[in-house]
């Protein structure tokens, strides 16, 4: 099965924002496009606004003035659907509702051949749904861009129960052909990217909740420490409150308010209040003309301990042995394999964040899960009201030698990167069990669909195999609510890797 080819007409019905986008993409990869709205005007005000961005890309020299000008002449604003009639592909990007969607190709099923792909570009409606009205739902399929659509390269192509396994395959070669990156998923809700991706939303709004940070101080920890490329407070701020919490509602409830997904109280108090984000001048920050940038919190100087004792093995934080011996501070090795910890010369104790807290034991502090501990500029620590001073002081000193900043964070367990990337993990092996998509796919999407420094399967082979397994696991006995309960699959893959590599544990 090929992709569409080039001189196959393609119709894209609704271009608002997205549909624009689409019909920028198609039009450029060679097809002549058709557009259609149902508000007077807007298909012809659509057709000028992409000839505008068509213009732009020509000032940039990413397309020639010839090149342009053929695009321009196979554009076309269509004054009725029947204009559609000879379409070999209709890209759907309409409001986000079923009955608005399911009325739409119904009408078109009696206007196309029979050959005529249909797609839809929802986010959050399933396309089994959407399919139930049409005579032969198999050849529906979901082509679900992320916007801004000329720019973004995934493509999730979604598969309903019904779609034909040869629409699926045509509309991804197709959408592969106009340059972008499908990846295959089935018709669950959120898809792909959208259902993995919550908890880095979740996570963050929680640790806020629980008193743990304020929004510029988690943001900073998992841009500096996490490797991400925006925090989640300004991410959110930057999609629109709105925006992000109904994504967020959709796949709770369409998981039949699965825990998991719960969205957050204090982003709700955001979206009444009507503190939208950027667009509106204020979210979790404030955006207007004399806003000062919110800073994260830092420790002051605080002096290095002269040596620490490692006992047992770091596991991902190994890498700060050889860190710490190159700033001059000489680490002592116990061979006795206690746990995975630094002792400090105070007697206090350094630990990776491994879902416990710190008043459990008699004198811990906790430091956050960094990307690379070579890279991190700044790693969060978490102590507790029993936490010696003078410990906290060592543990602030010590990374401080390191070149890092340090932000010193609550008692909150799973500090704020281990919890979120544990439970990214934990999510990316539940859909992989549940034939979603496969593992490469899934990791593909979240580079491209939310920038991720690495895709979570390459994440979880870093940090070891029951690494996000054990954390979650331990933030469950704490929050028994089945928020953090780890999935039957990352069970599996914890306990077979277990065994693999001989372990009783
Ligand atoms: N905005 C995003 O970031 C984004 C990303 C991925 C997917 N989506 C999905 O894309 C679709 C469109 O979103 P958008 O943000 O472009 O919306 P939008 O509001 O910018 O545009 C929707 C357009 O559809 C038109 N329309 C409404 N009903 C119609 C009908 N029956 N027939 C023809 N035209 C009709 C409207 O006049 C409008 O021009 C939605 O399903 C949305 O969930 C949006």
């Amino acid at each position: 099965m090929t992709a569409l080819d080039l001189s196959s007409p393609v119709a894209v019905v609704g271009t608002g924002t997205m549909g624009q986008g689409i019909a920028q993409v198609a039009l450029v990869a060679g097809h002549p496009v058709r557009l259609y709205d149902t508000a007077p005007g807007r298909a012809q005000a659509a057709a000028d606004a992409i000839g505008a961005r068509l213009d732009r890309l020509v000032e940039k020299d990413r397309l020639t003035g010839t090149d342009r000008d053929a695009a321009r002449a196979r554009l076309t604003a269509a004054g009725t659907l029947a204009d559609l009639a000879d379409c070999s592909l209709v890209v759907e990007a309409v409001l986000e509702r079923l009955d608005v969607k399911q009325e739409l190709f119904r009408e078109l099923e009696d206007v196309v051949d029979q050959d005529c792909l249909l797609a839809t570009n929802t986010s959050s409606l399933s396309v089994t749904a959407i399919g139930g009205a049409l005579r032969n739902p198999g050849r529906l399929v979901g082509l679900h861009f992320f916007n801004p659509a000329p720019l973004l390269p995934l493509v999730e192509v979604v598969s309903g129960f019904a779609t034909d396994v040869t629409s699926a395959t045509r509309a991804y070669e197709t959408a592969r052909a106009w340059g972008k990156t499908p990846v295959a998923c089935a018709d669950t809700p959120g898809f792909i990217v959208n259902r993995i991706a919550r908890p880095f939303y979740a996570e963050a709004f929680a640790v806020y909740e629980a008193q743990g940070a304020d929004p510029a101080t988690i943001d900073a920890v998992l841009r500096e420490s996490g490797g991400f490329k925006m925090g989640a407070f300004e991410l959110t701020d930057l999609i629109g409150q709105d925006v992000n919490e109904s994504v967020t509602h959709s796949v709770w409830e369409s998981f039949f308010r699965d825990v998991r997904f719960t969205p957050s109280l204090a982003q709700r108090r955001l979206v009444e209040s009507g503190r939208l984000g950027r667009k509106s001048g204020h979210g979790w920050y404030d955006h207007g003309p004399d806003a000062e940038p919110a800073e994260p919190h830092t420790a002051e100087p605080s002096q290095p301990p002269a040596h620490v004792t490692a006992e047992g093995d770091l596991g991902p934080a190994s890498e700060l042995l050889a860190l710490i011996r190159e700033a001059g501070i000489q680490v002592r090795e116990d061979e006795e394999d206690y746990g995975t910890r630094l002792v400090l010369p105070s007697g206090g104790q350094l630990a990776l964040a491994d879902g416990q807290t710190s008043v459990e034991f008699r004198d811990v502090v906790y430091f956050d899960l960094a990307l690379d501990y070579r890279r991190a500029t700044r790693i969060a620590l978490s102590a507790s009201q029993d936490t010696a001073p003078q410990t906290l002081a060592e543990a602030i000193g010590l990374f401080q030698a390191l070149g890092k900043d340090v932000s010193v964070i609550g008692d909150v367990p799973g500090m704020i990167v281990a919890r979120t990337v544990a439970r990214i993990v934990d999510l990316a092996h539940d859909a992989l069990a549940k034939g979603v998509a496969t593992e490469e796919d899934i990791d593909t999407a979240m580079r491209l669909g939310v920038n991720y420094p690495l895709g979570p399967f390459e994440w979880s082979r870093r940090l070891g195999r029951n690494w996000a397994y054990a954390l979650l696991d331990d933030l469950h006995l704490r929050d028994p609510s089945g928020r953090y309960a780890p999935s039957l699959a990352l069970y599996r893959h914890a306990y077979a890797t277990d065994k693999r590599e001989g372990s009783t544990s």
